[in-house]
């Protein structure tokens, strides 16, 4: 297994560019199964999560050209007219959860899908009940049979749905499933993500009749069939925050560029409140680092509040700011593992349920650490940018499957950075 050693104390200066979203582009893939016709989509970042969802639509029998995106991140086209099978494996779908957003597209297409449940992470449990209450609701039967999602339906009809929490895949889900379904369906507390609103524009610019996206209530009409489409996805906007952290970690000044501030308010607001200064445009968002890190509370919301994917990330940055900060996780119910790799590294985070008290100390001294999920991974490689010595990250295929070329644009920004293969 691969790892990443991280030399700490180089100010970070300069421009990166940010991929594409990894958030947006694995549903919008996925909504290729809704056509017989060509999607050509651009800004596809390379990540091990894009390659599983390829390999999971393949296996479907959709034709996939991904040429000139392996070469030189050209365009990925895909072509769901010869779909075969209507099965999404265990293997495919325990390696990667959003698999899951395959049920809703072979439902809504084929009238069948037989997918694996998820099971779960080690984030949390992370059910799929909003998903099946909302296809029921469309008039889909569901049988879970050892460990798969049954799930059929002659002509899904369309319906009002109430989501418990907004949550993303649900939405998603349900959204493309009411896209090609009969009537209209109304999903209320949706989730209102930028991702969300990238989908619904792809889903619109292949005939859906999508309203109110990036709302808490959405609105489709269906439609008896979609066409194909072209479309250049969102900038990641958690891996622009992450290199943001990253010049703010050591006083350095970070420009990324293709960002979308607008995408990331909650987190620019918590930035300005530690005494940070943002700089940067509609289109571009960094940091002039000002050595001025002070600590703030922070608590993970539901979009537009502060993103639980950056929760991990901003833990790092308040273990070396001047107070307390208190971090709040609302998402998730196991999301601070990093927690207790970053006190190896000498921060000091007490742990009380679902919020974690960070004292901010002076330095971090570089350790051994070991990554144990996506966004965990890049918290530790923040940690060694600005650890006192070498730091150590093992288990960087979490880093890979969420971050593209990562050591790549840390080193473009002066970090003493390197990948050792194992
Ligand atoms: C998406 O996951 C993202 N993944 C996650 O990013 C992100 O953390 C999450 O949204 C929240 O913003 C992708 O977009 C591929 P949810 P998703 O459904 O859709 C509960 C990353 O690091 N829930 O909004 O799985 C669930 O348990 C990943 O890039 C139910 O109870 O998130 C969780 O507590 C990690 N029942 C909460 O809702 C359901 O049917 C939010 O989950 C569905 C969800």
């Amino acid at each position: 297994m691969d790892k990443i050693i991280v030399q700490g104390g180089r100010r970070l200066q300069g421009e990166v560019a940010v991929s594409g979203s990894k958030n947006a582009a694995l549903p919008i893939l996925i909504s290729s199964l809704l056509t017989s016709e060509t999607c050509v989509y651009q800004g596809i970042p390379h990540l091990v999560d894009i390659n599983t969802t390829l390999k999971l639509l393949g296996g479907l029998g959709v034709e996939v050209d991904k040429e000139s995106w392996a070469k030189d991140s050209g365009d990925l086209t895909l072509r769901a007219d010869r779909v075969k099978n209507v099965e999404a494996s265990y293997d495919l779908v325990k390696t990667m959860r959003a698999s899951f957003l395959v049920t809703g597209p072979l439902l809504a297409r084929f009238g069948r899908a037989h997918v694996s449940t998820p099971g779960g992470c080690a984030i949390g449990t992370r059910p799929v009940n909003l998903h099946l209450k909302g296809l029921a609701a469309m008039g889909a039967s569901i049988d879970q049979v050892h460990g798969y999602m049954e799930v059929r339906a002659k002509k899904l009809r369309g319906a009002k749905i109430y989501l418990d929490l907004p949550s993303v895949g649900a939405t998603e889900n349900l959204m493309m499933a009411a896209s090609l379904a009969e009537g209209t369906t109304v999903i209320e507390n949706a989730a209102k993500e930028p991702e969300i609103e990238d989908l619904a524009a792809v889903l619109n610019k292949m005939g859906a009749q999508v309203q109110g996206a990036g709302s808490d209530i959405i609105r489709i009409e269906g439609v008896t069939s979609l066409r194909g489409v072209k479309h250049r996805v969102i900038p990641d906007r958690i891996e622009a925050a992450s290199f943001v952290i990253a010049g703010v970690l050591t006083g350095g000044n970070v420009l990324v560029t293709g960002a979308r501030p607008a995408h990331l308010d909650a987190f620019s607001i918590k930035l300005k409140e530690a005494g940070v200064d943002l700089v940067g445009g509609e289109n571009s968002f960094g940091v002039k680092g000002n050595g001025k890190i002070k600590s703030v509370d922070v608590t993970t919301l539901p979009y537009p509040g502060f993103p639980t994917d950056l929760q991990a990330q901003m833990m790092v940055l308040m273990s070396v700011a001047d107070g307390v900060s208190v971090i709040t996780e609302t998402i998730f119910e196991n999301r601070f593992m990093h927690a207790q790799e970053l006190d190896r590294m000498g921060a000091d985070i007490r742990l009380e349920g679902n919020r974690a008290v960070v004292r901010g100390v002076k330095e971090l001294s570089g350790a051994p650490v070991m990554a144990t999920d996506l966004r965990a991974s890049v918290s530790l490689i923040l940690a060694g940018l600005v650890a006192n010595g070498t730091t150590e990250v093992s288990r960087v295929y979490h880093l890979d499957r969420g971050y593209e070329r990562i050591e790549q644009k840390l080193s473009k920004l002066g970090a003493a950075i390197e990948r050792i293969r194992g």
